[in-house]
């Protein structure tokens, strides 16, 4: 058996609840860490999805806490830790799964919508993975702080452009804290996710590069929350100020070179 150090861990998941026109990485993310043994607590701005899934994780066997709260709002993090203080007695892991883009292009965006977006995408990172970090060198023993950023933080974002610089902003923040935080044993971790769009879970497990896009297959929801397990788990013990990307390969693609009639041989899938 191998032992990710999660049982009776206590972790929070900013951003817990599905919507099910949505990927639902922190409905995955809550399941699994709930599975691995830790107590989650379940933030959402959405009383119905803090509940629900707070029940969902019970119902596995799991221990779990609803709480809600918007998280762009500092008063309202700092309340949702003092929730999860009082119920579970402390913080040992930070998942913040919030995030949403808006689709526009660049002289589109009024500096209203610019604010919002990094409002959404990065200071609410900020405000959570602060009042966490606060909270564990206070404890003593060490934690770990993950975040959903996005490739759209690492290539050109077209129509995100503001969500992109936020996800860039994440991907730094995460360095930063990391290095921060290091001398008290806290780890900041980013997982970057490609496309999962509304979720790509009916994806059969066997079929690999069906598209250009993916040279290996399309990202589900289930990969992103692996790898959010993975980063809060003593498994990754060692790794700080991390960005692992989950992109089917997307990023990988380096095209100079080749042209039109090339591309369906990279479409085809070895044997
Ligand atoms: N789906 C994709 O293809 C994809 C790709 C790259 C990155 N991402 C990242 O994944 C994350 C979103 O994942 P999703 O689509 O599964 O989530 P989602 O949009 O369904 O949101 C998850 C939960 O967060 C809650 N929430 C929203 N705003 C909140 C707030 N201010 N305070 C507290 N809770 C709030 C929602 O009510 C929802 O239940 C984002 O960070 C996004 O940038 C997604």
């Amino acid at each position: 058996m191998i032992d990710l150090g999660l049982q009776g861990k206590r972790v929070v998941v900013a951003g817990a609840g599905y919507n099910p026109i949505r990927a639902g990485h922190g409905r995955w993310s809550a399941q699994l860490l709930g599975a691995a043994g830790a107590s989650v607590a379940c933030v959402d701005i959405d009383e119905g999805r803090a509940k629900a899934i707070a029940a969902e994780v019970r119902e596995a066997g799991g221990e779990a806490l609803p709480i809600v709260a918007d998280v762009r709002e500092r008063d309202e993090v700092v309340r949702a830790f003092d929730e999860v203080a009082a119920e579970f007695g402390g913080v040992d892991g930070c998942v913040d799964i919030v995030g949403l883009a808006t689709w526009n292009g660049l002289l589109d965006i009024s500096p209203e919508a610019w604010d919002e977006q990094l409002r959404e995408n990065l200071t609410q990172v900020f405000l959570v993975w602060q009042e966490a970090a606060r909270r564990m060198v206070a404890q003593g023993g060490g934690g770990s702080l993950v975040a959903l950023a996005s490739i759209d933080g690492m290539v050109a974002a077209a129509f995100h452009g503001p969500y992109g610089a936020a996800k860039a902003g994440v991907i730094s923040l995460a360095k930063t804290f990391a290095y921060e935080f290091g001398k008290y044993g806290i780890r900041a971790n980013v997982v970057a996710p490609g496309n999962v769009g509304g979720g790509n879970m009916d994806q059969p497990v066997d079929e690999f590069a069906t598209n250009g896009i993916n040279p290996l297959a399309a990202p589900r929801t289930i990969d992103i929350a692996n790898s959010v397990l993975f980063l809060c788990s003593d498994l990754a013990a060692r790794t700080t100020g991390q960005t692992l990307v989950v992109d089917g390969g997307a990023t990988t693609a380096e095209l100079w070179g080749v042209t039109e009639d090339m591309l369906p041989a990279l479409r085809v899938a070895l044997p």
